[in-house]
Formats: C-alpha cells, sequence, structure tokens
C-alpha cells in the first residue's frame, strides 16, 4: 500500500475520541444508577408485547449509534428489571453491589485477561490465589485448602461434587448416594441431576423444627442404604439456607462424616461469607471441617453477578478431578501444561478453559475498601433482621414462624377469625399488593407446607425507616385483605 493511501480503519475499532465518549456516557449511566436506585420502585416489568415491540430487530446488517443504543438500554432494560442492588429488595438473596466492583469488571472485560492457566496469567492467578487465601483462612479450612471462582452458587455446587465423585469413588458410581436436607437449595439436586445422579440416589432428609438436618434420620438414612447395597460417599450441609437462614449442625455431621468416611460438603452459597462477621463466625461454628465449601461473593459479599467461589480442603483434589488427560487430545495444550508443572492452572481446577478474571472485582474492593468495611454491610444484615423480628413481635399482629438468623426472618399474619387457608391465601395477596405498590419487594416461600413472608434485608445501605415503613405497607395490605375475607364470611 502506498504511503500516501488512507490506512483503512480496521473492523470494529474505535478511535480514541470515540472510545471516550462512550465509555463516558455508559460511566454516567452506571453513576446514575447508583444515585437514583432507592428513588425507584423496587420491581418493574415490561410486557411481552411492549419488550418484542421495543426491542426486538432482524439482525442489523447496518451500524446504530452506540449512544442511541445505551438510550434505548436505559429506557427499556435498565428501567425494567427486578432490582436486587435495591435498598428495599427484601426478596429471595438481594445482590447488593457496589462501584468499585462494577470497575472491576469494567476492567476485567476492557483487558479480556485469559485466567485459565498461570502462563497467560500469572499475576491474575496470583490474585485468584490470594483472595482465596483469604477466605479460606476465614472459613477456618487449614493451609492445603484453595479453590477457584465460578460463576456462582449452582456451579460451585456441582464443581464440588465432581471433585468428591471423582477422588472418594473413583468416577461414577451407579450405586452411590449424595445426603441433603430438605432445605437444600434446588441447584443442589439439579447438578447432582445433570452429573447423572438419578432419583434414588439423591437424598433429601428431613429436617427438625428449626429447618436444621436431622442428624438422626440422617444416619439412619446412611445404615438403610448401606444394607441395600448402596454406596453412601457424601454429604452437602447448608451453612444459611435460603429459606430460613438455617445453619445444619456442622460439627455433628462432621464428625458423622468423620465416621462413616463420607465427604463433607457445606453449602454456604448464601451464608458463608458471614463468617467474616463476628456474629457469622459464631452461626458457622464447625465450617471449616469441612471438605469442600460453597460461597457466593454476589450473595452477602456485595459483588454484581456473576461470583461464585468453591473452596476444596485439599486443593490438589481439584487438579485429580479436572485435569486434562492424554486421552481428553487437547494436544495443543502441551507447550503451556509443560511450562506450567509447578504453578497454579485454574482450568485444571474447575470445567472452564477459557475463563475470565472475574475475582478482579472481588479484589478491587476488599483491598479498596477493608474488610472492616465488609464485615460493617455484612451487620446491617444481621441486625435489620433482628429489627424486623422485634418490629413484627411488637405490633402483635404477626407470627414468627423462623426467627432473626442469619439475616432472614420469616413471618405470617395472625389473622384471628380467618382459617389457615385463608391465611395462606391472604401471604400471597400481600405479596402481590407490596408488587403492585412497588416501595419495596418482598416474596413468601413454603414452610412446613405452608406460606410464610420472608425477608432478608442484607443490602448494606438498607435503613431502619425503609424497613419498618415496608412493614407497615405490609400490615396494611394484612389489615385490608383480611377484613375483605371477613366481611364475606
Ligand atoms: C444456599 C444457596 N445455594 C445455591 C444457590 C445457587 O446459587 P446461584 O444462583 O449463584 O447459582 C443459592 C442461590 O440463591 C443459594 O441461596
Amino acid at each position: 500500500m502506498s504511503p500516501d493511501m488512507p490506512t483503512p480503519t480496521a473492523p470494529l475499532q474505535l478511535s480514541r475520541a470515540d472510545m471516550q465518549a462512550l465509555g463516558e456516557r455508559a460511566l454516567a449511566m452506571v453513576i446514575d444508577h447508583f444515585e437514583s436506585v432507592r428513588s425507584k420502585h423496587t420491581t418493574t416489568t415490561m410486557s411481552r408485547e411492549e419488550a418484542v415491540r421495543l426491542l426486538h430487530t432482524p439482525p442489523p446488517e447496518s451500524p446504530t449509534p452506540a449512544s442511541e443504543l445505551l438510550e434505548t438500554l436505559a429506557s427499556t432494560v435498565f428501567e425494567n428489571a427486578f432490582r436486587a442492588d435495591h435498598p428495599r429488595f427484601y426478596a429471595f438473596v438481594p445482590s447488593p453491589s457496589n462501584f468499585v466492583s462494577a470497575v472491576g469488571d469494567f476492567l476485567m472485560s476492557g483487558h479480556n485477561v485469559f485466567a485459565g492457566h498461570w502462563l497467560a496469567s500469572s499475576a491474575a492467578s496470583q490474585i485468584e490465589l490470594t483472595v482465596l487465601e483469604w477466605l479460606r483462612a476465614a472459613c477456618g479450612l487449614p493451609e492445603t485448602a484453595s479453590g477457584i471462582f465460578v460463576s456462582g452458587g449452582s456451579m460451585a455446587n456441582l464443581s464440588a461434587i465432581v471433585v468428591a465423585r471423582e477422588t472418594r469413588l473413583g468416577g461414577h458410581d451407579p450405586a452411590s448416594v449424595v445426603y441433603y436436607s430438605d432445605q437444600t437449595h434446588s441447584s443442589m439436586s439439579k447438578g447432582l441431576r445433570v452429573l447423572g445422579f438419578s432419583q434414588r440416589q439423591r437424598r433429601a432428609v428431613v429436617t427438625d423444627a428449626d429447618m436444621r438436618l436431622d442428624v438422626d434420620a440422617l444416619a439412619a438414612a446412611i445404615a438403610e442404604d448401606r444394607a441395600n447395597g448402596l454406596r453412601p460417599f457424601c454429604v452437602v450441609a447448608n451453612a444459611g439456607t435460603t429459606n430460613t437462614g438455617a445453619v445444619d449442625p456442622l460439627h455433628a455431621l462432621a464428625d458423622l462424616c468423620a465416621r462413616e468416611g463420607l465427604w463433607l460438603h457445606v453449602d454456604g452459597a448464601y451464608g458463608a461469607a458471614a463468617v467474616l462477621h463476628p456474629r457469622g463466625a459464631a452461626a458457622l461454628d464447625g465450617l471449616g471441617r469441612a471438605d469442600s465449601i460453597t460461597l457466593d461473593p454476589h450473595k452477602w459479599l456485595f459483588q454484581p453477578f456473576e461470583l461464585g467461589c468453591l473452596l476444596v480442603r485439599d486443593a490438589r483434589l481439584m487438579k485429580l478431578a479436572f485435569r486434562v488427560e492424554e486421552d481428553d487430545h487437547a494436544d495443543y495444550l502441551a507447550d503451556i501444561s509443560r511450562h506450567i508443572q509447578d504453578d497454579v492452572n485454574f482450568f485444571e481446577r474447575g470445567i472452564q478453559l477459557t475463563r475470565s478474571f472475574k475475582v478482579l472485582k472481588l479484589w478491587l474492593s476488599m483491598r479498596a475498601f477493608g474488610l472492616a468495611e465488609f464485615r460493617r454491610g455484612i451487620g446491617v444484615g444481621f441486625e435489620l433482621a433482628d429489627v424486623a423480628h422485634a418490629w413484627l413481635i411488637e405490633s402483635g399482629k404477626w407470627e414468627i414462624v423462623t426467627p432473626s438468623q442469619m439475616g432472614i426472618v420469616t413471618f405470617r399474619w395472625r389473622g384471628v377469625g380467618l382459617s389457615a387457608h385463608q391465611i395462606d391465601a391472604l401471604t400471597a395477596r400481600i405479596v402481590d399488593r407490596l408488587r403492585e405498590n412497588g416501595y419495596a419487594t418482598v416474596m413468601s416461600t413454603l414452610l412446613h407446607g405452608r406460606p410464610a413472608l420472608r425477608l432478608c434485608p442484607i443490602h448494606p445501605a438498607a435503613t431502619r425507616e425503609e424497613l419498618t415503613a415496608t412493614l407497615e405497607l405490609l400490615t396494611g395490605f394484612a389489615e385490608a385483605g383480611a377484613g375483605e375475607l371477613l366481611t364475606r364470611l
């Protein structure tokens, strides 16, 4: 090409000025979101027809100005969402994010670091190892432990079972059995199904009155299965159930697993992060006896989606489970493997080969804020669940179904003069009224076969005043609904 010919622009490239302009607009949108989220409704949903009308297009052969697309996103996608990062979003497991971590995600994808092996991402791998080390120590696991960051709790739980199965059973065994409580998150049985465990290999054991796994019932199930020629190999304990925050008896389960030679996996996707706080550490006593732990920073560690973590007591076992073998024909990885014998290659600790440097956001926010600030943030969830519990009792109108524990309280309208059936219908109606109102989001769950309202106020910017205002709203909806039911009698 002659030098005076204009240089053709390579595909998909932007000038510095264009990158700057687009970046500034996107940054302003995110800052606006952080500043305005509290003034918005907690949930806004668009109808399918409207979504199709506004967003469905044919494949875009020709370009649209990116600034125009950002405006479309601002008025549709970001306006119509379950705002799980809203300080008055008390449903499910809220996902209170933070701005520093959002910057971390931007840096991660902007630099597109391949975090699959040491050669590609030595410093990034070190950061991942360092954060794993912080979490390992916090959970009370020995120095042999380490792990990997994954997309979330579902993937961490599934990966834990892979490690347990490969190293305890030497692979798939149709006689093997995994035990967990009937309060265990659905991701566990789903993961087991994906891994080929049939229904008889997945044993949901009953819980006691406090929704904790019944250790005697578990021991009996294990004995029965052994007598029937099955091969028990793994128990999954909860470190904070999604439903009620219940923590299974970790010491008793660790003792049982030691006696029976079983792998103990602890699903702490929701609750294990609370170990950083003294109240969490006390509630989670025994956590460090697990063979593996799931802990989701995108829940009670205030990270944007997606960030889950698997910790394994003996980290070498992960490589046994996820190694790439000769007959996997990964010949193009031979040079990598030759160079990295002694270093950590995250593709040998989990399912993914290509993986992003997703822990960057956690490292950045933990370093930038300091752990004391995280501890303060976690404390808000404990305190506000207590506040709600006390308010509900004080009102005299609500029954506590499960007490404030690990940042969750569940409750039901007392409803003098109403049948259990009517109160159950009223519970659903209260949820709907609050959703229509939009001030806050509270949902119900089923406990001992009956619906109950469930509050999980773990946003670090959640306030006592707004929580109380929400409880007053719920009370108003309950009184109105109960009044209508009684006049119909
Ligand atoms: C206790 C528990 N385990 C596992 C999961 C699944 O995690 P994820 O949704 O990140 O896949 C959840 C999600 O709420 C959970 O609360």
